[in-house]
């Protein structure tokens, strides 16, 4: 074993190992204060004024973590940040969760990963373990960021420095599994890589899971996020089938979970939100029609998904018709905006879709969300009502695209008109109700 990583290793094991996170969002925030708690020294490295200056107030601007948390940290001197990357110079163990989106074009965007990783080496120094843990298309961390970060250095892999990836599984929101206790696959460069890697994040992270390389963990997420896409567009799939067939789509699936064994229970919806789920099986599928592949599961569960607001909105101008109104000059007020229940996320949401189909097609949209207050998308703004009882009563059709747990359902359905319920949000109460339409 070589002195550095003996070197580093009793710096990770002894928790004096000085460590930095470069991007502080959904992804980084949390991991920086679980290695905090942990009692690792911190530093948050973010482009970001506004982001920087949160943290070094101890505010928290990620709804999965509270300001105290951070306060506590910043207070204790765990916790630190800066938009100045020469500050790499000082540190022994970089954690990368840089957003990973897609172009216009559809293509993967890794400016974020390639910008992170040229600041990074300039700052590459021996004894230092690098982790990606953005999501993206196997063979990044080894034909990009590798290369990159070797171009004009001497220091050699696995021996003088380590890389390895990791993909972040948080789900935001959820209580019962967190960026502490999720079990994190890591995979390296080289053995050593994904043993160094392993030992770093094992000292706060309750269950570390080595793969044997860094293509296996990041294939590993692909897999994970493409099962969920695919099983979504085959439920959606069997929502527009049930609808044509006049079936109940939403018993069916109750009745199919009884089974103990080999179902999975999916449940259709308005549509693909957030950072994840719509966006990194397009990683894959780009990475394959460089190999002349074709990842067809992917192809149709997008374009099944990526068709579900338009077929909200076709159903919202049925329950219209059956009432004798038209899609144009109907008030609609739509209720839920953030792309699921109980928080304020708005990557990617149906809901814009769907209020911005409702607007081509002239309606007087308003809309509802207790957790996103404004919506500043493209061509259009709109704020949040205040009343949304009061609002759903003076609509021609309330649009429920999120089923947040702050609306009160039973009011709503006393109050409303026509409901289109696009996640069976309303369930046994509307049950036989000729004003609430179901997707
Ligand atoms: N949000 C999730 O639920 C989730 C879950 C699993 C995986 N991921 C993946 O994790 C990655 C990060 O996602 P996120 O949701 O935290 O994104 P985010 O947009 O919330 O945060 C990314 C942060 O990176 C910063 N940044 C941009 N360029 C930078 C650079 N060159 N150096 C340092 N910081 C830079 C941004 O200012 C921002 O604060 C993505 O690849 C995403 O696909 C996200």
């Amino acid at each position: 074993m070589s002195e550095v990583r003996t070197a580093l290793e009793r710096k990770l094991k002894e928790r004096s190992a000085k460590m930095a996170i470069l991007g502080l969002g959904y992804v980084g925030l949390p991991l920086a204060t679980v290695f905090g708690e942990a009692g690792m020294d911190v530093l948050g490295v973010d482009p970001d004024q506004r982001k920087v200056d949160a943290i070094n107030k101890g505010e928290s601007y990620i709804g999965d973590i509270e300001s105290k948390q951070v306060a506590a940290l910043v207070k204790a001197k765990k916790l630190r940040a800066t938009t100045d990357f020469s500050e790499l110079a000082h540190v022994d163990a970089v954690s990368i969760c840089v957003p990973t989106p897609l172009r216009k074009t559809g293509d993967p965007d890794l400016s974020y990963i390639l910008s992170a990783t040229e600041k990074l080496a300039e700052q590459l120094h021996p004894g230092m373990v690098i982790v990606l843990e953005s999501t993206t298309y196997p063979g990044t961390t080894r034909e990009l960021m590798l290369e990159k970060l070797t171009e004009k250095s001497k220091l050699k892999v696995g021996e003088d420095f380590f890389l390895a990836f990791s993909p972040e599984r948080v789900d935001p929101g959820r209580t019962d599994w967190t960026t502490v206790n999720m079990p994190k696959v890591i995979g390296g460069i080289t053995p050593a890589c994904s043993e160094v890697a392993a030992l770093w994040y094992g000292q706060a992270l309750q269950a570390v899971v080595p793969v044997s390389s860094a293509e296996v963990a990041e294939m590993a997420k692909l897999l994970e996020n493409t099962f969920r896409m695919v099983n979504i567009g085959l439920v959606n799939e069997m929502a527009l089938m049930c609808n044509r067939l006049g079936i109940d789509v939403w018993e069916v699936i109750d009745a199919a979970a009884t089974k103990p064994f080999g179902f999975m229970k999916f449940t259709p919806g308005p549509g693909l939100g957030g950072h994840c789920i719509p966006i990194d099986p397009l990683y894959l599928s780009w990475k394959l029609k460089s190999l002349n592949y074709t990842a067809r599961f992917i192809e149709l569960a997008s374009e099944i998904n990526t068709n579900m607001p338009r077929y909200v909105v076709s159903r919202v101008g049925e329950a219209l018709n059956e009432h004798s109104k038209a899609i144009n000059g109907s008030n609609v007020l739509v209720l839920g905006a953030a792309y699921k229940p109980d928080i304020d996320d708005m990557r990617e949401s149906p809901a814009l879709d769907v209020i911005g189909l409702l607007r081509e097609k002239k309606a007087k949209v308003t809309y509802h969300d207790p957790h996103v207050p404004h919506i500043d998308h493209e061509d259009w703004q709109m704020d949040s009502i205040s009343d949304y009882l009061k609002a759903a009563a003076e609509a021609d059709v309330v649009v429920l695209v999120t089923n947040h747990k702050a609306y009160d359902y039973p009011e709503l359905l006393k109050k409303s008109k026509l409901i289109v319920d696009t996640r069976n949000a309303f369930g046994k109460l509307a049950k036989d109700d000729p004003k609430v339409v179901k997707l």
